[in-house]
Formats: C-alpha cells, structure tokens, sequence
C-alpha cells in the first residue's frame, strides 16, 4: 500500500502503510540490519552517491526499513514526509536548528518537557539564536513575543505534565504572519487524536519512545511536514550531523505501530475511568483530565483533539511528603519518568522531568510538590483504581 493512499483509516495504515517487500515477500516488515550498500560498478556507484539514480547509499542517511517507518507515520499524521530520528530530543532539536539561523529569535511555550526547555533557553542561544517563552494558552502573549527576526514557534499541546492544551490553529495563524514556522511537538496526543498539520502547523516532531513503541523498548522520534519542509530544514541536517534512527528500533517501532490504536483507545478508557474516580478525592486539590467538561481548555480539546489523552495529572496534599507517600504504596503502578506504556507508570515532575527548572518556574507553570502525573496502561483498569485508592489512603 503506498503511503500515499489516504482512502484507508488510520487503523488500516498503522498495520499496512508504507510497506516495502523484499523478493521474499515477507508478511512482517523485514529488517535491514546494515550500514550500507553494494553497487554493480564504479559506475552505478557514482551514479547513486551524486542523486543520478535512486537508491539507498549509507544508513545514516536512509534504509529500508527506516523508510518503512517514516512512511507509515507520514501516512497516519497525512504528512508528505517524514525523517526519523534516534529519539524524541533529536527530532526536537533537529527540527528547531534546521529552521533557525544565528541571530534568529524562537517564540516557545513555557510550558515545554524539561529537554525541550533546555533546548530552548540554554542549547540555542550557544548559536546566537534568543527566545522568548510565554503563557501558550494566551494567544495575545504570542503575538507580542514576535521580533522582526523570530523564525520558529514551538509549543507541546497537550502539555507535560499539565496538560494545558494550545489552540494549535490560532498560535499557526500568529506565526504564519510573524513569517515563522510552527513546530508541534505531539506525543501527549499522539496523531491519533490531534494532527497539528491540518490545523496550520508546518512541523510535527514525536518521541517515539511514548506510544508509538508504547512498550518500554527503545528510543526513537519523527519529525513530519511537508516535502519542501523536510527538504529545506531537516533532510540535509539528518544526513550531515547524523542524529539518524537504527534500523533495528525502527523495525520494533513499526511493531509499536501495528497496535497503536488499540492500546491508545483502551488506556484513554482507562485514563478517563481513573480521572472519574479520583475526581473529589479528599486527599487530592486538583485533577487535570483533557477528556473532562471542567479542563480549563476544554473548548479547545473540542476544536481540535479527538479524545482527551491517556495521561491525567492530580496533586495530592501535602507538597512532595505527601507525594512521595503516596508513589512508596504504589504496589502495581511502577515510578519512572515513562509515558505512553503498556504498563502504567507515575511521575513526580518536581523531582525528574522538571527538577532543572526553580521553584518560582515551576509554580508559574502549575507544577506542585504534589503534582503526579499517571500514564495509563493495560492493565485492568480496576486493579489501576484499587493501587491509587491504596496509595492515596497513606497519604
Ligand atoms: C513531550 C516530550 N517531548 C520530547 C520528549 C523527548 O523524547 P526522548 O526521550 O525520546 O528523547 C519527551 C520525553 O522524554 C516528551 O515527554
């Protein structure tokens, strides 16, 4: 099935998009575990090394079975292209160096994974590239954020781990008149629920170490846009630096794929059901669930998201004593800073995924002592409910 076919439904493409068949015609997408490749001569060689005739030349470059990947992604996000990368923060950091030079500014959502942040105010300001963060969910503070030389917007909808959602097509329509391209970075939705390029965005980057293996295995991320994106901002840097994917983790992630929308559906039921019963609890002050009608963006997960998300947030009282009470009588749910598995994980952002940024930093953004974030898994979601009830009673 080309990749290209967009009759089918998502569901059909996670299983059969992009698919390259050896002479063997395989069933399972096969992997090329190589480095390289071998001409019939000199000639050919050349030939394929300058772009005269197509073929693939060296794997930090492009494989088969990388491709695979990338066009079944670039498929189900309705993408002309994609290129995979080694994780999630090479993607991030891909896209955003390919768009902006020195002396180019980036507008970005405060609300960023602490990776991305560091990209932001530490990483890109070592090229002569300033940003300015702001409130996402303000769309006057994007406005006002522009410089004549802001390049690239950059934002996570929802967001980790509040997930606050930013109305995607409004902030493109901002950027677009800025004359800077949009980069969504969409793992909390994951392109089941939410396609940023259909609502403007001219980028989309994932860590494919979420849902997309959704199994713990390997690291990996994809960046999406348009051919000419791809081309102008991405393809050369891929090639050149070489943040490239492994054959192997592609395989495993073009696995992932195969059953991503069913364990998606199932840990958004499972998400919902656990946001459901810890609404009201005595020992939590706040529950943030994307899918609920009292979410502060609730008119926004509407317009632009299918279903709510497979993660929901909660504080528990009493600051991080109370917090780290509560995750030591965790039985089943496991503490990591994992998301998007088949088995159910909790953080606590103040102590890993957001430990870098300063208290005032973190209570701008909502993020508590007692903030945890779960991750819904497969597991049966009343086992799930008894662990957290257990949990929460020690606190
Ligand atoms: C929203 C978001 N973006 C990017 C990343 C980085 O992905 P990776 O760990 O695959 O580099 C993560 C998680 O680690 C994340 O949660």
């Amino acid at each position: 099935m080309p990749a290209s076919n967009k009759s089918y439904r998502a569901e059909t493409q996670l299983v059969h998009a992009g698919i390259l068949r050896s002479q063997f015609q395989e069933t399972s997408e096969a992997l090329y575990l190589t480095q390289g490749y071998v001409y019939g001569s000199a000639e050919e060689c050349e030939a394929r090394f300058s772009g005269k005739i197509p073929g693939y030349v060296y794997s930090r470059y492009s494989n088969p079975t990388i491709t695979m990947f990338e066009q079944r992604m670039a498929a189900l996000e309705g993408a002309e292209a994609a290129r995979a990368t080694a994780t999630g923060m090479a993607a991030v950091t891909t896209a955003l160096m390919g768009v902006v030079r020195n002396g180019d500014h980036v507008v970005a959502a405060k609300a960023l994974f602490g990776s991305c942040r560091w990209v932001v105010e530490e990483w890109l300001p070592r090229f002569g590239v300033t940003s300015t963060l702001v409130d996402g969910t303000n769309l006057a503070a994007w406005t006002n954020a522009v410089q004549k030389n802001t390049k690239a917007f950059f934002l996570e909808s929802p967001t980790n781990p509040t997930l606050e959602v930013i109305d995607i097509g409004a902030v493109a329509e901002i950027a677009h008149a800025a004359g800077a391209k949009l980069v969504v970075d969409n793992v909390f939705a994951t392109p089941l629920y939410q396609r940023p390029l259909e609502l403007g965005a001219d980028c989309v980057v994932y860590s494919a170490t979420k849902h997309i293996d959704g199994q713990g295995r390997v690291l990996g991320g994809v960046i999406l846009g348009s051919e000419k994106f791809i081309l102008d901002h991405v393809h050369h840097v891929i090639r050149q630096t070489g943040p490239s994917l492994s054959p192997f983790n592609a395989w495993v992630l073009l696995k992932g794929l195969e059953t991503l929308s069913v364990r998606v559906e199932r840990q958004t039921a499972t998400a919902n059901a656990v946001a459901a019963a810890l609404h009201g609890h005595k020992k939590i002050s706040r529950l943030i669930y994307p899918g609920r009608s009292d979410h502060p963006q609730a008119d926004v997960v509407k317009k632009q998201m299918k279903a709510g998300s497979t993660l929901c947030s909660f504080e528990v009282k009493g600051g991080k004593d109370g917090a780290f009470r509560f995750l030591n009588t965790l039985k089943l749910i496991g503490i990591t800073n994992n998301l998007g598995d088949a088995k159910s994980l909790v953080t606590h952002p103040t102590t890993t995924t957001h430990q870098r940024l300063t208290p005032a930093q973190r209570a701008e953004l909502g993020i508590d002592d007692g903030l945890i974030r779960f991750s819904a898994g497969l597991e049966h979601p009343d086992d799930l409910i008894e662990d957290l009830l257990a949990a929460l009673d020690a606190v």
